[in-house]
């Protein structure tokens, strides 16, 4: 579906990454900044994670503006913005306009995890309270939000597939401690056309974008990042056949400008038969269907 090269857009990579220790001077200063934009927690330090509470972990483009320079959250953003305002004299324009659009309009928020493993417990309780806190923020943010979590670097290099595996790690972590239940219309059944992630009882849409794609740029970026866009964003930007029609032809377009890959094969409208959502959350590097490494979620 068109919605995937959007969302792939939202996740632009980051850039190389100097993991600072919490006692740094730089950390302290960046503290200090930082603690500008949490009024709750103004005296406290960013990095003492026991003193975090799940709103501060949803920062802002000015927040991440503020880390500093030699951080890798600062890295990282570097490179998201970059790529999605094509800084690079050379690039093409990022094919997902509504990631660029939303991006300048201070729509996105981001999420810096613990650690490279995004399966640990920390990880995924992070990532469960920003999706409950970013879904109720979203309608204020406005149409072209977007939540990206972003990982730190790795001191190796990871393939296309291990952050595959990475990735739905994250799905089935997120399962384990959602406590709503699914919607009722919504098929479990991951191979369903008309199957979506539902968390906090509501559809959402995924984006991965990693080190290691490189024919798909659009997919690429300097970290391993999930880009998270609650489902009623596409409701919205689909709202008639028409405007769905103009708005994946505008993405459509530009990619072939990006890519030195074919458009995915798993890109499809939702519902469409023989389509899954499943193979759009994170598409291949190269011009070939993602099989969902599960059938079922849950099952062990
Ligand atoms: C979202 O982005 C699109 C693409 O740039 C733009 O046309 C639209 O006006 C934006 N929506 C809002 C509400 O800002
Ligand atoms: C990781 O990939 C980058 C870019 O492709 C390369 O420059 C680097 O040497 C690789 N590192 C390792 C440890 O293989
Ligand atoms: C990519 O795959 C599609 C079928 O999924 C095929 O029609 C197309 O020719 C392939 N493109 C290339 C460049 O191999």
């Amino acid at each position: 579906m068109l919605i995937a090269a959007c969302v792939v857009v939202f996740l632009l990579g980051f850039g190389v990454a100097i993991l600072i220790s919490s006692k740094s001077k730089s950390s302290k200063v960046f503290s200090k900044a930082l603690s500008a934009w949490l009024p709750t927690r103004q005296s406290q330090s960013y990095h003492e994670d026991t003193q975090r509470t799940d709103n501060d972990v949803l920062l802002t483009k000015a927040q991440c503006e503020a880390f500093p320079p030699v951080s890798w959250q600062k890295q990282a953003y570097d490179n998201v913005k970059s790529i999605l305002l094509a800084e690079d004299e050379a690039a093409e324009k990022f094919p997902c306009i509504y990631a660029t659009a939303g991006y300048r309009q201070n729509q996105h928020r981001y999420v810096f995890l613990h650690s490279a493993d995004s399966s640990e417990p920390r990880n995924i309780r992070l990532i469960a309270n920003a999706l409950r806190t970013f879904r109720p923020l979203s309608h204020s943010l406005g149409p072209n939000t977007s939540l990206l979590l972003v990982h730190p670097p790795t001191k190796e290099n990871h393939s296309v597939e291990k952050y595959r595996q990475c990735f739905w790690q994250i799905l089935r972590g997120l399962r384990t401690c959602d406590s709503e239940s699914w919607p009722a219309e919504i098929p479990t059944d991951v191979n369903a056309a008309k199957w979506m992630f539902c968390f906090d009882g509501a559809p959402w849409f995924f984006a991965a974008m990693t080190p290691a794609h490189e024919q798909r740029q659009s997919r690429h970026a300097s970290n391993f990042i999930v880009a998270v866009q609650p489902r009623w964003v596409f409701d919205h930007l689909f709202r008639t056949p028409e405007m769905r029609r103009h708005a994946v032809e505008a993405v459509r377009k530009l990619i072939p400008f990006y890519d030195t890959v074919d458009i995915s094969p798993d890109l499809a409208a939702y519902g469409d038969e023989g389509s899954t959502e499943a193979h759009q959350y994170y598409l291949l590097d190269d011009n070939e269907t993602a099989a969902c490494p599960y059938n079922d979620l849950d099952a062990s």
